[in-house]
């Protein structure tokens, strides 16, 4: 019998592999340059993805973190959150990356209140990803990517 975690574990194993075989039947392929594999995991399943993918890629793997963290319990970050996300506020990232050595790069991610966490979307706006083979992963607690592919560059 499966455990929860095993679960999303699982479940992000496969999303992350429709999504790149659809890279790979595209024009681009996985592999090839520089790889970075950058993700944002509160309690770790994200985290345990990114590994993985490492595992088979290889690359770098960077850890988003925030200048502020946010609160530990989770009704405030899911209260802080339903917040940002409806101001369109975008914490500011303490991790910092040179986007210009990569080529290929994972984002992996939670998805937070049916969206992509606010993070994440500060994270695409800050670097241009232009020319670049992205390769999206995602875990969550069964409403599967919701609407988190929809953000455009403020
Ligand atoms: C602020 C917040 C909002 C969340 N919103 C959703 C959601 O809308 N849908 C969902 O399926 N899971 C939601 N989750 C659950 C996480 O997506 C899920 O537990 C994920 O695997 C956590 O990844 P992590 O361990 O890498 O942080 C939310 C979690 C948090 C903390």
């Amino acid at each position: 019998m499966m455990d929860r975690s095993q679960f999303l574990k699982r479940f992000a194993a496969i999303t992350l592999l429709s999504s790149t075989a659809n890279t790979l039947f595209g024009q681009q392929r996985i592999g090839e340059g520089n790889i970075l594999i950058v993700y944002l995991s509160r309690t770790n399943n994200t985290k345990a993805v990114a590994e993985m993918i490492q595992k088979e890629v290889g690359g770098d793997l960077v850890a988003l973190t925030l200048t502020n963290p946010y609160p530990e319990d989770y009704k405030t970050i899911v209260d802080q959150v339903e917040k940002e996300n409806e101001s369109g506020y975008l914490p500011q990232l303490a991790t910092k990356v040179k986007i210009g050595n990569y080529d290929t790069i994972f984002i992996g991610f939670p998805t937070w209140g049916m969206q992509l966490p606010p993070p994440i979307k500060a994270f695409l706006n800050t670097y241009d990803l232009t020319g670049k083979t992205i390769v999206p992963f995602n875990t969550n607690a069964g409403s599967a990517w919701g609407i988190v592919l929809k953000h455009s560059r403020s």
